[in-house]
């Protein structure tokens, strides 16, 4: 239990972890223009995600090289240059220095060459998604996320997505350990603490199991890890999206059984490690009118030992009519943002985790927590062989631990690699 709330733990999954595998800084459509900026942290160092002039996107390092100050101090924006506040070093968005004040004076010897902004040594997209890793010695991309590729591609190769409005920001009294395990899959929790939610009726039939269905949690994936609702249904379900919007999809992206996956699909949520998790849910702005499918993205960033920051982001198709991705938003926020109701069922919860875990008594009795739902003797999820994907599918609810221990067995394998430090 100790693990969520440690100083020294802390330490060691910021420089094992978020400074050494791939870590999730945005979505292409934030910055669709050159020069477009959004300020990003991996773990808790301060970046500016841009597009540079030529197109190429961009991790780099927000602190000057003559000081350290910030040279990036607006959230978000469009610019061609970045000019530190503290004696004006000027920089391109490609990070190259091109500016430095009386240089003829003081700084006659530097070259300017040596001296621009650090950046991740790799930026790499997945269907839209950007990803930075700061070590040098980094698996390509498509290798880190393994078998999850199979999943993402269901999602955003079928669609072309687009964030809605700017992400939001809260923060949590939680480790960012318990949200991302919960996002693993913590199909248990659904009935308890989603209850009220449910009852009602946010949320739409494929949210709330009212067809009948089959929820599969999905582990052994690489690292990674999915919960996917299959609705038993002969008509097309893509996660509630109405016919008009589901034809926008690119179909022929899919092979056959990715996409009768995808047409099945209900509540669908997984996590790519570290700290990248998402949803899909069909949910109601308007009792009187169809749901809607929402897509949200989430970030559990790492903010102290016990204290996390929560990001989200909205995303609807790109081709939808302006009208549905408004009601995609409205029923993102009203679900799972800062005020959303789900939200707020799981972080009223989360908090009281990691207070016991920072706990006196933790510390001198070495209390543990429990990871044996559904395994050895008490298996009660079934796998089902006939699993078209990638990965070990635990039918009947997912009513196993096997997809947080994945997510904790990633953890501890990382944390524990020599010579990350
Ligand atoms: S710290 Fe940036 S110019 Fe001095
Ligand atoms: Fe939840």
């Amino acid at each position: 239990m100790k693990i969520l709330n440690d100083e020294d733990i802390y330490q060691r999954e910021l420089n094992r972890i978020f400074a050494q595998t791939w870590v999730y800084v945005g979505h292409e459509s934030e910055v669709p223009e050159p020069g477009d900026y959004r300020q990003r942290t991996i773990g808790e160092d301060p970046f500016v995600f841009v597009r540079d002039e030529n197109g190429t996107l961009r991790v780099l390092f927000n602190s000057c090289r003559h000081r350290g100050a910030n040279v990036c101090r607006a959230e978000k924006g469009n610019t061609t240059h970045f000019r530190c506040p503290y004696h004006g070093w000027t920089y391109q968005n490609t990070g190259d220095l091109v500016g430095v004040p009386q240089k003829g004076d003081g700084f006659d010897h530097l070259d300017a060459d040596e001296y621009g902004l650090r950046e991740a040594a790799n930026v790499d997209t997945y269907n839209g998604l950007v990803f930075a890793c700061i070590a040098p010695d980094a698996p390509q991309l498509e290798e880190y996320l393994g078998g999850a590729t199979w999943y993402l591609d269901m999602y955003f190769d079928l669609i072309d997505m687009e964030v809605i409005g700017d992400p939001q920001r809260w923060v949590v009294d939680a480790d960012w350990k318990t949200p991302t395990e919960n996002f693993y899959g913590d199909n248990y929790h659904v009935p308890m603490g989603h209850k009220s939610a449910i009852d009602v009726g946010i949320g739409s039939e494929t949210a709330t199991g009212e067809e009948e269905s089959e929820l599969y949690g999905i582990a052994d994936c690489d690292g990674h890890a999915f919960s996917i609702y299959q609705i038993d249904s002969e008509k097309p379900m893509f996660w509630g999206h109405p016919e008009d919007v589901v034809e926008t999809f690119n179909h022929d992206a899919l092979d056959d059984d990715q996409h009768e996956v995808a047409r099945r699909s209900g509540v669908t949520l997984g996590t790519i490690f570290p700290n990248l998790s998402f949803i899909f849910l069909g949910g109601r702005d308007d009792p009187n009118k169809d749901p809607v499918g929402t897509f949200c993205l989430r970030q559990w960033q790492p903010r102290g030992p016990g204290k996390m920051e929560a990001w989200n982001w909205i995303l609807a198709p790109k081709d939808a009519p302006a009208e549905y991705k408004e009601r995609v938003y409205e029923v993102g926020m009203s679900t799972f943002s800062a005020a959303g109701n789900f939200e707020a069922d799981d972080i009223g919860i989360w908090d009281g985790i990691d207070d016991a875990a920072g706990s006196v008594f933790v510390e001198q009795t070495e209390a543990t927590t429990l990871f044996t739902m559904g395994r050895g003797e008490n298996a009660a999820a079934t796998i089902d062989d006939d699993w078209a994907g990638p990965g070990t599918a635990y039918a009947d609810g997912g009513l196993t631990d096997e997809n947080q221990l994945d997510f904790y067995r990633t953890w501890y394998e990382t944390i524990t690699t020599e010579g990350a430090e």
